[in-house]
């Protein structure tokens, strides 16, 4: 008996960290067996924050696609209080960089070098709102007194919700967002707003990071919330609505750096992401709806063509190892040792 299958225009990922050196032959493969473009994080050590940096590291992660196949990096800048309306005129003209990366100054992951005060670098807002140059964001405020769980809400109404009032034709990615107040707010907004949702946030809530002893694997930011939210999440995605695409933020890190007394934020999603979505959409009853999630309204949203190629996906369950070498030490794949239901069968 055949298994059932799904064809689809093959995806992209819109929100990736694919890290450097060595851990790159693990991370491109992954990322490049289903995506066809992916938007490249630039939260390296240190962040990618010239043009010229942003063509480097593309042509590191080139020579790692596996030959036969095709990638394309789609690079970022990382924001700063010393980038300046000309480098953002610069990554414009160099048609390699799609997006510039704010993150709030210590927010997460390598975040050292980001934004403390918006307001220094309005000049460089400003161009990029006038060249149409989308500015991707991570959502949560980083205050100390502020709640980890209230911290994307409190930043959509103390700086993200000003920023659009002040800038109101820029173009933004909400990322990886995790709460109903974040779709609510995106989908108040006019077609220049858009989000990415993971494959982490919508099949996982806090419960699955910390009831029963806590899962470092699962530990990510934003961290996961509760349920009603997860909720909320995969209504927005399973929508049809194009200001919700797909943005794995696959984030890999050595299991050392994980299993740990204060652990690394970031879940390694790239080896299964589509088959991932797959589960998700299945159970959400709305298999339909994954092509436009996938593969066309994020490449409409930077307004790039959608991709040709098809991806077939079946119906039988694909195994996870338990572990990926990743550089000199391992990653933790999310779903580690267990199956998912989906599995690629052939891009064509
Ligand atoms: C990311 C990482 O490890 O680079 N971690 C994460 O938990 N998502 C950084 C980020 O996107 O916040
Ligand atoms: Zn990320």
């Amino acid at each position: 008996m055949s298994s059932k299958t799904l064809r689809l225009t093959q995806p992209d990922d819109w929100h990736l960290h694919l890290r450097d050196g060595e851990t790159l032959s693990t991370t491109v493969p992954h990322s490049s067996r289903t995506f066809a473009r992916a938007i490249v994080m630039p939260n390296l050590k240190p962040p990618v924050t010239t043009v010229e940096q942003a063509l480097a590291y593309r042509q590191r992660i080139i020579s790692h696609i596996p030959k036969g196949r095709s990638f394309e990096p789609l690079m970022t800048l990382y924001l700063t209080d010393k980038l300046d309306a000309e480098e953002v005129q610069r990554a414009y003209d160099e048609q390699c960089v799609h997006a510039i990366k704010f993150y709030p100054a210590g927010a997460t992951t390598n975040s050292e070098s980001g934004v403390a005060e918006l307001e220094c670098v309005y000049p460089a807002i400003e161009k990029m709102a006038e060249l149409g140059l989308p500015l991707l964001i991570h959502g949560e405020v980083t205050d100390d007194h502020i709640d980890i769980f209230d911290r994307e809400r409190v930043f959509i109404d103390n700086v993200l919700s000003p920023l659009t009032q002040k800038f109101p034709k820029l173009k933004i990615v909400l990322e990886h967002i995790t709460t109903k107040e974040a779709v609510d707010f995106v989908n108040s907004q006019g077609d220049n707003i858009a989000a990415t949702l993971t494959p982490h946030h919508l099949l996982l809530d806090r419960n699955d990071l910390l009831a029963g002893g806590v899962k470092p694997h699962y530990y990510c930011l934003p961290i996961l919330k509760r349920s009603s939210h997860r909720s909320a999440l995969i209504e927005a995605a399973t929508s049809g609505s194009p200001k919700f695409f797909l943005g794995t933020d696959s984030a890999p890190h050595a299991i050392e750096t994980k299993e740990t007394s204060c652990g690394c934020a970031g879940i390694y999603s790239a080896h299964a992401a589509l088959e991932f979505y797959a589960e998700i959409f299945e159970a959400a009853n709305a298999l339909d709806k994954l092509e436009g999630f996938a593969s066309f309204f994020g490449a409409d949203f930077y307004k790039i063509p959608r991709n040709s190629a098809k991806i077939t996906l079946s119906k039988n369950p694909l195994s996870v190892p338990a572990e990926y070498i990743f550089g000199d030490s391992t990653v933790i794949p999310m779903r580690a040792g267990e199956t998912v239901s989906w599995s690629i069968e052939e891009t064509t």
